[in-house]
C-alpha cells in the first residue's frame, strides 16, 4: 500500500465534489456573497481528514465509495462551519485559518455567522441527497447530529470557554477535548461505515479508532499551538496562551503529550487492525502523531 497515493486519491476526489457546491457557476442571486463566504472557507485546503476516514472506512467494509461521497463532503462541511465559528471575536478570535485571513476577517462577522450556519445546514442535506439506501443516509445524518450538538461539538466548545475563566483537572479537559474534536472523527469514522452497510463490530472498531485517533488528534493540535509556525500550521500560534485555555499543554507540557499521543495512538491502531484492511488506518494515525500542520 502507498500510503501518500492512496490519500492524496481520496482528497482529490473530496476536493473535486466539494468545488461544485458552491462555487462560481452557481452564482448570480442576491445571496452570492454569502454563498462566496462559505466557498471561501471550504475550499480553503483543510487537511481533509475527516472527509477521507469516511471514505476509507467505507471502503475497507466495502461499501462504494463514490455513492459515500456527498456524506464525506458533508461532514466537511460541518467541520468548516464549526471553525469558522470557532474564529469568530467572541470564541477564539483568531485572524488566521488554512493560511487564509479568517472568515470573518473577509467577509464580516454577520456573514461569518451566517456562512457558518448555512454550512451546517448544507451538511445535512447533502448527506441525505446522497444516492445510497434511506436507512444508510439517515444514520449518518443521525450520527453527525449527535456529534455536532449539546453531546458533541457545542456542548465541547462551551466547556472550552469555560476553560478560558478558571483552570480544569486533566478530567475536564479529556471530557471537552473529546466533545469538540474527538466526536466529529469519531462520527466520521462511523458515518463510513454506515454508508456501506457494515456490521456492528466493525462500527464498533470505528468508533473505538475515533475516539482514540481525535483524542490524539487534540492534543497533537494543542502542541502545534505552541511548538509550530504560523507560516507550517496556517493559522495563528499561542491562540491557547492568549486566551488563556488549560490544554494538554498546560497540564503537562510538550514531553508528557508526546508519550500520551503515542499511547492514544497505539489504542487507535489496535482497532484498526480489527477491520478488514485497516493497514491504511494504522499508517494515518502513526502520520497524524506526528503531523505539523
Ligand atoms: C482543526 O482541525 C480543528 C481541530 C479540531 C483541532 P484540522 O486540523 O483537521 O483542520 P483542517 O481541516 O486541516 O484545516
Ligand atoms: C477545536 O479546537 C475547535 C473546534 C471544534 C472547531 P481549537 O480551537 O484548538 O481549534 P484550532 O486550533 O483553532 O483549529
Ligand atoms: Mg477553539
Ligand atoms: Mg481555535
Ligand atoms: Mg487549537
Amino acid at each position: 500500500m502507498d500510503f501518500q497515493k492512496e490519500y492524496d486519491a481520496l482528497r482529490e476526489k473530496v476536493e473535486g465534489a466539494l468545488s461544485q457546491y458552491f462555487g462560481a457557476d452557481r452564482r448570480g442571486f442576491r445571496f452570492d456573497g454569502l454563498m462566496e463566504a462559505m466557498d471561501y472557507s471550504l475550499m480553503a485546503g483543510g487537511k481533509r481528514i475527516r472527509p477521507v476516514l469516511v471514505l476509507e472506512f467505507c471502503r475497507s467494509c466495502g461499501g462504494d465509495v463514490d455513492a459515500a461521497l456527498p456524506v464525506a463532503c458533508g461532514i466537511e462541511m460541518l467541520h468548516t462551519y464549526s471553525l469558522i465559528h470557532d474564529d469568530l471575536p467572541c470564541m477564539d478570535d483568531d485572524d488566521l485559518r488554512r493560511g487564509r485571513p479568517t472568515n470573518h476577517k473577509v467577509f464580516g462577522e454577520c456573514t461569518a455567522v451566517l456562512a457558518g450556519d448555512a454550512l451546517q445546514a448544507e451538511a445535512f442535506g447533502t448527506i441525505l441527497r446522497a444516492n445510497l439506501p434511506a436507512d444508510r443516509k439517515a444514520a449518518c445524518a443521525e450520527a453527525l447530529a449527535d456529534a455536532a450538538g449539546v453531546d458533541g461539538i457545542c456542548g465541547g466548545q462551551y466547556m472550552d470557554m469555560d476553560s478560558e475563566a478558571r483552570a480544569m483537572s486533566e478530567d475536564e479537559v479529556t471530557e471537552l477535548q473529546s466533545r469538540k474534536t474527538g466526536s466529529l472523527l469519531t462520527a466520521a469514522c462511523r458515518m463510513g461505515v454506515l454508508a456501506a452497510g457494515g456490521t456492528e463490530e466493525q462500527e464498533d472498531a470505528a468508533m473505538r479508532y475515533g475516539a482514540f485517533l481525535g483524542a490524539a488528534f487534540q492534543i497533537r493540535d494543542d502542541m502545534l499551538d505552541e511548538l509550530s509556525t504560523e507560516a507550517e500550521l496556517g493559522k495563528p500560534i499561542g491562540s491557547d496562551k492568549a486566551e488563556g485555555k488549560t490544554t494538554f499543554m498546560t497540564l503537562y507540557g510538550a514531553e508528557k503529550c508526546a508519550i500520551i499521543v503515542e499511547r492514544l495512538t497505539e489504542g487507535a491502531k489496535a482497532a484498526a487492525r480489527e477491520l478488514p484492511d485497516g493497514a491504511f488506518l494504522c499508517e494515518l494515525a502513526d502520520r497524524l502523531a506526528m503531523r505539523n500542520r
